[in-house]
């Protein structure tokens, strides 16, 4: 590795401008020095990868997507979150950039604090992606960006790759166009979570509620409510818009869990650091601590009364810390808080493939397994073990199995 690539990488994670920027530079040169540094570099971020969630806006030329974007990205942020968008644009090939400058799109999300707006060229690769799309999206989500924007080139032909590549899928086309939608590549329809008609304003307001309702009877009824209609350019509509863009990029599963889980391992070895759990006697102070002294990104307190725990999450860019308050008279931490009044490490949790046979694995070891020695549900409704401290160093052990991941994405 390289001290130039390392050094790229950090101002990649700490979300640095200049680094967002010559980071993609980097994946999209075509040169052969810098593809190497290219893969070297999406290696290296992939082993920290960021939290944020991808929104796929497609659909034809015409159709509003920049303004659309700029107008939803305006409202993340107004709801403090942190947005980045990469734009796919047509390329000229003799200058092998991006015809339209950046300065010159989505100017007032621009200017945000927080947010960072890259053109991407299409290059050689099909219509409405790029050669390196994928590659620029993995770069970008390993930022500190909540909601990672992809848009499309307005090639006509919505890429159905697109849905292969994000959290949410939103299809943005124009009033009218009816034509459009049914010559578009058969599936976008199915595998957009929801179908946006925009310009319903001036003199294409009833056009696009008339369009939104033709779309609807065209899709099957638990699809109706997917289609709606607004004006990015008024702002009808946009709040409800980002509002529920949002809810489904929130909800989506953990995709970098999922795309970067190698088989399953039967041996019962100890896979990635899960989390860290932290006891303390005041969750909300604790909470403050991580979130305001030291920056990071936390969850809403959760009560978990079967536990015994309030936990709070902070997430960091490869694992998460669990802040773990007693509720309740039983609580399975109260012991450890009257040795260790303020606050300490509790325990750690690592996953396992198999968790009966990292169990039996551990016990031939001679490890004692606390409990019955059967596998509860823990917190986050997977299968537990917790190993004997005494056994293991001082240190409490959580074994938790792997979740199974959904095939064929
Ligand atoms: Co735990």
């Amino acid at each position: 590795m390289s001290g130039r690539i390392e050094t790229l990488a950090d101002g990649v994670l700490a979300g640095d401008r200049r680094s967002l920027a010559r980071a993609l530079t980097l994946v999209e040169s075509e040169r052969d020095v810098d593809r190497n540094a290219a893969r070297e570099l999406v290696e290296r971020l992939q082993a920290g990868s960021g939290p944020a969630r991808r929104i796929g806006i497609t659909g034809p030329p015409g159709a509003g997507k920049s303004t659309l974007i700029e107008q939803l990205g305006l409202r993340f942020v107004e709801a403090g979150k942190r947005v980045c968008v990469l734009a796919v644009d047509p390329t000229s090939s003799r200058t092998g950039g991006s015809i339209l400058g950046d300065k010159t799109r989505m100017a007032e999300l621009a200017r945000k604090v927080g947010v960072f707006i890259r053109p991407s060229p299409t290059g050689d690769g099909s219509g409405a992606l790029g050669a390196r799309t994928r590659e620029a999206l993995d770069v970008l989500g390993s930022g500190p960006f909540d909601y990672l924007v992809l848009e499309t080139a307005g090639s006509g032909q919505a890429d159905t790759d697109v849905a292969g590549m994000v959290d949410v899928l939103v299809l943005v086309l124009a009033p009218g166009g009816g034509d459009e939608l049914q010559g578009m590549k058969r599936g976008i329809r199915e595998l957009a979570d929801l179908i946006v008609v925009n310009k319903a304003d001036g003199d294409t307001r009833q056009l696009a509620r008339s369009t939104a309702s033709d779309y609807a009877r065209s899709v099957p009824a638990a699809g109706r409510d997917a289609v709606v209609s607004c004006s990015a350019l008024e702002g009808t509509g946009l709040d409800e818009l980002a509002g529920r863009i949002a809810d489904l990029a929130d909800s989506a599963p953990d995709r970098q869990a999922a795309e970067s889980t190698p088989d399953r391992d039967a041996s019962g070895a100890i896979g990635r650091l899960n989390h860290v759990a932290l006891a303390t006697a005041d969750v909300e102070k604790a909470t403050a601590f991580y979130r305001d002294v030291l920056g990071a990104k936390v969850s809403e307190p959760k009560p978990l009364p079967e536990h015994g725990v309030t936990t709070v999450f902070v997430r960091l860019p490869n694992t998460a810390l669990e802040l773990l308050e007693p509720l309740g008279e039983k609580s399975p931490i109260g012991g450890f808080l009257k040795r260790a009044t303020s606050g300490g490490m509790h325990h750690i949790c690592c996953e396992v493939d198999d968790i009966l046979a990292a169990r039996d694995r551990v016990r031939e070891q001679g490890v004692r397994i606390l409990g019955d020695g059967e596998p509860s549900i823990g917190a986050h409704g997977l299968p537990v073990l917790f190993l004997h401290p005494k056994d293991c160093f001082g240190v409490l052990i959580e074994l938790e199995e792997r979740a199974s991941v959904e095939s064929g994405e």
